[in-house]
């Protein structure tokens, strides 16, 4: 017989004689006259309630099974007397695929912290709390793609394989295939070095000066040193790039992706976040909709400098003007001064990368980041020098030999046009939309300094 996913199930508009059942078992309660099983499949938050009479062949099949057990129930879907839920099944064939031992399973019903879940990542997903994560993530997703679609972005797939470092921060993991003690990189697979990406930004702009508006969704890859709850080795970026634009109408398509992606979260995940609301973090709901209640402000870098200057906050990294900003000063830029995502502008040119466009000033690069309060930055990104010039000097500049970079070089040299795009931390975005404060819990299989379990 065919299986109704719970979540249609307990959305059914009417009962019916016979509907099959198949999840895990949350709870099990062994009355005088029956046994209630609450079931769990992962489609939504809610189980369902399965009651098995004693003396029935479901109930012999049942057996012992137990918390955790997978089950498949078929039975008739009745009204519930309970509150709490609309349907229950009332089962009357019952075949259990997999026990699980109550002295070992480690998801007992208890509350269970998010250090220990973390060890046990495999399982974790069969949890409220992680089921709900990962459909929310699963929205999120859907909800970028929908928003590109919806303004004439063409998905690109950039390499995750590369020979080019994009951000020139030398935190690229080297990929190879020369026995270990093998140093010559003529003998690699590739001939040459060979590293995961940290961006899909360079091959973004090549597609972006075809197509226009493209945008890639894809990992991202860092071995930064830092062991922070905000930094993943590996981790997804949404990195949208666009032709013929400025800074500004990338600022306006950061806030409205980010705004967008947390109002279809609010509309089709409402229950999931409820729970992210009463037992992660207090008055995320409210949050989250004050968000989108009103624009995102913007200062320009040295404006967020002088703020920062006169607050009477003790910074752990003081605040001096060339600096990048730490995540304690983007945080109470946010959070505490604004109360709200802040766009900051126009950075040191000395702290960005090669590729960002040098203003006028010569100071400072048309460079902009979203930050959000608890999270601090989501989102970075800048107008890019079209300049051939201007380009090939910056590289210099930043040690890179312009050679190397002969295809980026080649996008100025044939029709160069003023471009901008940014990159999203799709984790960062989760933390934001959920309250969770661990990027190691907002991704199933984190991958952080030291840690490359599962
Ligand atoms: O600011 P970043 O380094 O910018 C770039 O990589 C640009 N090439 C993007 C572009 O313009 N197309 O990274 C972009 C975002 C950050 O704002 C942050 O949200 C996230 O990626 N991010 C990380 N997320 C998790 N773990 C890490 N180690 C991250 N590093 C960056
Ligand atoms: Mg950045």
């Amino acid at each position: 017989m065919q299986k109704t996913l719970i979540v249609d199930a307990l959305n059914a508009d009417t009962a019916q004689d016979s509907v099959r059942i198949c999840g895990w078992a949350r709870t099990r309660r062994d009355l005088g006259t029956c046994s209630f099983i609450e079931l769990n499949d992962g489609s939504c938050l809610t189980n369902i309630q399965c009651i098995v009479d004693n003396g029935t062949a479901a109930q012999a099949a049942l057996g012992s099974a137990a918390v955790g057990a997978a089950l498949s129930v078929t039975g008739a879907l009745v009204p519930s007397p309970g509150r709490e839920q609309r349907w229950e099944v009332r089962a009357n064939e019952i075949v259990v695929f997999g026990q699980a031992d109550p002295e070992t399973y480690p998801l007992q019903k208890k509350h269970h912290s998010d250090e220990f879940l973390r060890g046990i990542a495999h399982l974790r997903v069969r949890t409220n709390k992680y089921g709900a994560l990962f459909r929310i993530r699963a929205q999120a997703a859907q909800a970028v793609h929908a928003f590109f679609h919806k303004r004439r972005f063409i998905l690109v797939h950039t390499p995750i394989l590369t020979g080019s470092d994009c951000e020139g921060a030398g935190e690229m993991f080297r990929v190879t295939t020369l026995p270990s003690g093998e140093k010559n990189p003529g003998k690699d697979f590739f001939t040459r070095q060979c590293r995961l990406t940290v961006s899909g930004q360079l091959e973004a702009e090549a597609l972006a000066m075809g197509m226009g508006r493209v945008y890639s969704f894809a990992p991202a890859f860092r071995a930064d040193n830092s062991n922070t709850p905000r930094h993943a080795a590996e981790f997804w970026m949404v990195e949208p790039e666009m032709a013929f634009t400025d800074l500004t109408e990338c600022m306006e398509l950061g806030e409205s992706l980010m705004k967008y992606v947390i109002e279809q979260a609010l509309v089709h995940c409402e229950a999931d976040l409820r729970l992210f609301d009463n037992f992660v973090d207090k008055g995320l709901l409210t949050r989250l909709r004050a968000i989108l209640a009103k624009p995102f402000a913007r200062i320009a870098y040295a404006e967020a400098v002088r703020i920062l200057e006169s607050s009477d906050r003790h910074f752990v990294f003081p605040v001096v003007f060339g600096m990048d900003l730490q995540t304690e000063h983007e945080r109470w830029l946010a959070e505490e001064h604004f109360e709200h995502p802040v766009i900051v502008y126009d950075y040191p040119r000395e702290i960005k990368p090669f590729y960002m466009r040098c203003n006028d000033d010569k100071e400072t690069v048309a460079a902009m980041d979203i930050l959000a309060p608890r999270t601090g930055e989501i989102i970075g990104g800048s107008q890019r020098e079209e300049r051939l010039d201007v380009l090939t000097s910056r590289l210099r500049e930043t040690g890179k030999e312009p050679d190397e970079y002969w295809w980026y070089l080649d996008l100025r040299r044939f029709g160069s046009a003023p471009h901008a795009g940014f990159g999203m931390g799709f984790e960062r975005l989760l933390m934001l939309l959920t309250g969770m404060s661990n990027i190691r819990d907002v991704i199933p299989f984190p991958r952080t300094h030291g840690t490359l379990e599962f």
